[in-house]
This record gives C-alpha cells, structure tokens and sequence, in this order.
C-alpha cells in the first residue's frame, strides 16, 4: 500500500498529516510513506528527517496524488488534487462533509472513500483518535496567551515595592475542550476565572480547574445532544443567558469565547453593548471567529479596538503551535489507522462503530449516518 502525505495549501496552514517518527512507525509496518517535498517544513520537520525514517520525498504532486492509495492530510485538498486520485483510493483529512456538499458529490464521483476527522465518534475508545479535540485544546492555550499578550495589564497579582496590583479577570464563555484549556492556561498565568456553558454538567469540571462557574437559571430543559455536544438554545434561554453574561463581561479584563454548534453559525454571546461596557484596554478573544463569532464586532483574522477594547479573531490556532499540532494530529491519525490497516492493507468494517461513523463516502456512495441523517 502506497501511503501519501501532501503539503497543505489553505493560507495560514503549517501544519503537516505525518510526523518523521509516525512515518517510521508505519514504515515498520510495511507501508511505503511517499511526503511531497517541503510537507513539514514549516512545522519544523524537515524532508530529512522522513528521509531518515524511510520515507521517500518526491517533488511532483501530480503523481503523489495519482499513485497513492492512501492520502493523509489535515485540510482537505484542493478539486484538482482530488481527481487525480484513482477509485478506489482513501483521503483522510477534515473534510467537514456537512458543510461541504460539493466535496462530498466529488469524492462520490472520483470513488474515494473519504474519511473525516471532524466525524470521528466522541465515545472512551476513540479518544486517542479525536482530532478536533487535539485541536482543540491547543487553541485553548493559545487564546489565554494571547489574550494574556493583548492585555496591558498584569494577569497574576503583583506585590512590588511600588504597590501591590491585583489579578486580572478573565471569563471564558464555552467551557469545551478549547474552553477548559483556556481556563487552565489562564489560571497557571495567575488571573482570577470564571467560566459559563450552556451545558451545566461541565459546572464540575470548571471548578476542578479552580474557576467559578457562572450560573444562568436554565430555561431550557435539553442542551445537550446524543453526542455530548450543545444544542441550539431557546430565545428565552438566549435572552436570560445575555442579562447576566452581560454583568460578568463588563467586570472582566479578558474575555474568552469558545461556543460552537456542530454545523451551524456561532452563537452570539457578547454583542456590541456589552463590549461598549467593558473597561478601556479591556480584550475580547473569539475563538469562534471562524463560524461566524460569538462576539458581535469580531472581524475574523484581524484584532480590531472598538470602544477602547482590543478584540481578536484568530483564525487556526491550532497551526500557530505547528510542530506540536501536527505531532498530536499525526498521532490520531495512526491511533485511526491501527483500526483501519490489518496485514499492510487497508480495510473497512463498517460493523465497527469508528470505521462506520467516520467514513463519509465509499465506493461512490455516502455511507455517513450523519449526512443520510440515520
Ligand atoms: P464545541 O467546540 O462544539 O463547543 C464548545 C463549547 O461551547 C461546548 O462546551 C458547548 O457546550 C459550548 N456552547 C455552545 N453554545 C453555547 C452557548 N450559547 N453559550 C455557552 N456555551 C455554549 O465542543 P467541544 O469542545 O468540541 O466538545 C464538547 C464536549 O464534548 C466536551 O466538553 C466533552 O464533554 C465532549 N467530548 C467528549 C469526548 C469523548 O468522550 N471522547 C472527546 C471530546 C469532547
């Protein structure tokens, strides 16, 4: 079996599928690895360390994607890229199939089993698979460092010899994974948290970190799916959820927005009133800013000063701390490919609850329960 990695093309992408020490560990399994030249450069893996493990680095994308039998990569490639692989083959990336009906009609025409990481099953034993939460947690970390580097004030409490100086303030709004890790980074950084999500059973988990959890009286009895992910608030939970975020953002030095909803634009959590009442210098960080936002004024890419408030809307976190991120992804994706490869060749039990949620397209059908919304 032919094993491919490709470099990425999407703007602000460093990160690259396979590390030179995942690429030995299939190696050893008897996979031939072929990585375009230049794949893991900007994560800081250069070719020779793929050509140290056996890998053999070529030039001519064409042929990387027309020979292969397996693609790795984190974003999905580009249409061109794409028809150039044969039936039969596998594509192994984000593919974000919900989002991406086109991309699905392409892999069903080109007869490519694509597998997407954004579908991986939140269940114990695919944890060691889950991507989106690798991703996740790095750019949890990465927000409360940013927020921390935005701010022109101290996060921990000073006593110095020129008075003492309070610790900073910061909530952080969504307390999944992104939220959780954000919580912890600003915490070891020495700032006062607290924490709101619509879902009360991580109230536990907050306060394990050592934040407050913000409490708003729950209209809504359900919000939370099957799958552990929130569901789409009431206009009666919204409204009573916005009255008291709204006292908490106006006392906070740094807010942190992480809520999402799987397939749908990013709930609004602080809109423009309330950052006219933060205080001068104060930092909103939207992690969000790639769904849509949860605050209002959020330019996505860009950190803008409204009202005297500096708000940031990163976008790939995750690829910012490169070297890490694709060690972590290339990790998921072996832990994924134990399951799939058996005697050097790649296999489908669809039977196995990973290999059936996760494959969105197989021999020129949909196979996804999620998109035949079974
Ligand atoms: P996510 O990135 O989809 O959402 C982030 C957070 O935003 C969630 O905690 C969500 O409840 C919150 N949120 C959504 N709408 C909101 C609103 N209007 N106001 C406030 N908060 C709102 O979620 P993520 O981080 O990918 O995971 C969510 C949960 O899934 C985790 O906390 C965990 O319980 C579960 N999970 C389970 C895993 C496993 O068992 N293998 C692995 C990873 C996550």
């Amino acid at each position: 079996m032919i094993l491919s990695v490709c470099k990425e093309t999407a703007d602000l992408e460093k990160r690259v599928a396979l590390t030179p020490d995942a690429a030995g560990k299939l190696i050893e399994e008897g996979v031939e690895i072929r990585i375009e030249s230049g794949a893991g450069a900007a994560s800081s893996y250069a070719d020779e360390k793929y050509r140290d493990q056996g890998a053999e680095v070529i030039n001519d994308r064409g042929k990387l994607f027309s020979d292969c039998d397996l693609m790795l990569a984190v974003n999905t490639p580009p249409p061109e890229d794409l028809k150039r692989m044969k039936p039969g083959s596998t594509l192994i990336c984000f593919l974000w199939a919900l989002q991406n009906p086109e991309l699905v009609k392409l892999l069903q025409k080109q007869k490519i089993t694509g597998l997407g990481l954004e579908a991986v099953p939140r269940i114990s034993r695919a944890q060691s698979m889950d991507a989106l939460s690798s991703m996740s947690n790095i750019a949890g970390y990465r927000a409360a460092l940013i927020g921390a580097s935005e701010l022109d004030r101290y996060l921990p409490m000073m006593m110095t010899a020129a008075g003492t100086i309070p610790p900073a303030k910061v909530l952080v709004m969504g307390a999944g994974v992104a939220g959780l890790q954000a919580i912890a980074t600003a915490k070891r950084l020495g700032a006062v948290v607290e924490a709101y999500d619509i879902r009360p059973v991580v109230k536990e988990q907050v306060e394990s970190l050592g934040a407050k959890f913000v409490e708003v009286p729950v209209v809504d009895e359900e919000t939370e799916t099957e799958g552990g992910y929130a569901k789409e608030a009431s206009e009666a939970q919204k409204q009573k959820q916005q009255e008291v975020m709204h006292e908490h953002v106006k006392k906070s030095d740094i807010v942190i927005t992480t809520a999402l909803i799987p397939g749908k634009k990013a709930p609004t959590l602080v809109t423009k009133a309330m950052v006219n009442d933060m205080k001068q210098g104060s930092v909103v960080v939207d992690l969000a800013a790639e769904q849509g936002g949860n605050c209002e004024v959020t330019e996505p890419g860009k950190t803008i000063v409204h009202n005297g408030v500096r708000v940031a809307g990163p976008l790939n976190l995750a690829s910012t701390l490169a070297y890490h991120a694709s060690q972590l992804y290339a990790k998921n994706l072996l832990s994924l490919l134990s399951l799939l490869i058996k005697d050097g060749e790649l296999t489908f039990d669809f039977d196995d609850e990973i290999v059936k949620h996760t494959t969105i397209t197989h021999d020129g059908e949909i196979v996804s329960p999620m998109l035949k919304g079974t």
